[in-house]
């Protein structure tokens, strides 16, 4: 894949991919996540041959099961900003490519599937990238974009105060950097804005239960990793931080995830 690819800060992510727990941040998602995006390229018809592109890739698991599923003939472009956890994973037929996708374009009508999953939500350019993965897929094509909506991010049970603020105290940090809480319901309109065709949804709160070893690790990770900002603002304080982690540890908390909202359509003939 012939791409320029930059070593200039990522265009306008609201998170720290240098962050020194972000690998286990997002292998955590992945875990939660992987099962869900396979079910939807499987149904999509991804097999043998397929070209395929990664957007913001991260620890790359995914795309690890995509190759193993277009094998032999086909490829996955593993694309992300920061390419620490790609590189160990090149291959036969996976390609990791350091390139921020808010400044480079990407080569046009390249790919039979395009998929990016909790990226477009943190940048504030995601139109221009969404345009972006459009054109790099072939007519006929699939594009599968996956973000979170916080429609049912404070669902926690039994409620609790503790969890409110801190996860108020995340998303407002969050959105004063760009991200949207509410893209994921938006997919749908922006993708038939798009010209896309054939488009469906699939929206999904996974439950996650506090375990009293691992907590609930993606949660926790971003609180902490987002806490000298959440503290300095003034959302919440260090006594509120701790709580949160013992809720997460007792086993008796049931949260539910933000809502995940994966939607794809299909590109026509240019
Ligand atoms: C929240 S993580 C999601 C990782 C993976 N897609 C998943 O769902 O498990 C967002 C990823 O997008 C990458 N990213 C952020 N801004 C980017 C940009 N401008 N260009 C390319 N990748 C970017 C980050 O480095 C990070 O790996």
């Amino acid at each position: 894949m012939t791409l320029t690819t930059t070593t200039d800060p990522p265009g306008g992510y609201s998170l720290d991919p240098t962050w020194h727990a972000e690998r286990a941040r997002l292998n955590g998602l992945a875990a939660l996540y992987d099962p869900g995006t396979l079910a939807i390229c499987e149904r999509l018809g991804l097999s043998r041959g397929w070209r395929c592109l990664d957007v913001g890739a991260g620890t790359g698991t995914l795309a690890q099961a995509l190759q193993a599923r277009v094998a032999p003939t086909g490829t996955v472009v593993a694309l992300d900003v920061d390419t620490r956890f790609l590189e160990p994973l090149a291959g036969p037929g996976l390609e990791p490519v350091a390139l921020d996708v808010t400044r480079s374009p990407l080569p046009e009508g390249a790919y039979d599937l395009v998929h990016a999953r909790l990226v477009l939500e943190h940048l504030p350019e995601r139109g221009h990238v969404l345009a972006n993965m459009i054109r790099a897929t072939q007519p006929g094509g699939w594009v599968l974009i996956e973000d979170f909506d916080w429609a049912t991010a404070l669902v926690v049970d039994p409620p609790s105060d503790v969890h409110r603020r801190v996860a108020s105290a995340i998303r407002s940090v969050l959105s004063r950097r760009g991200y949207d809480p509410h893209y994921g319901r938006s997919l749908p309109r922006r993708l038939r804005a798009a010209g896309l065709t054939n488009i469906a949804t699939r929206a999904e709160s996974i439950q996650v239960d506090a375990d009293p070893v691992q907590g609930i690790p993606q949660w926790e990770l971003l609180a902490d990793q987002l806490a000298p900002h959440t503290l300095a603002a003034g959302l919440t304080d260090q006594h509120e931080l701790d709580a949160f982690h013992a809720l997460l540890h007792d086993g008796r908390t049931v949260c539910f995830a933000p809502l995940m909202v994966s939607c794809w359509g299909q590109v026509g003939s240019r």
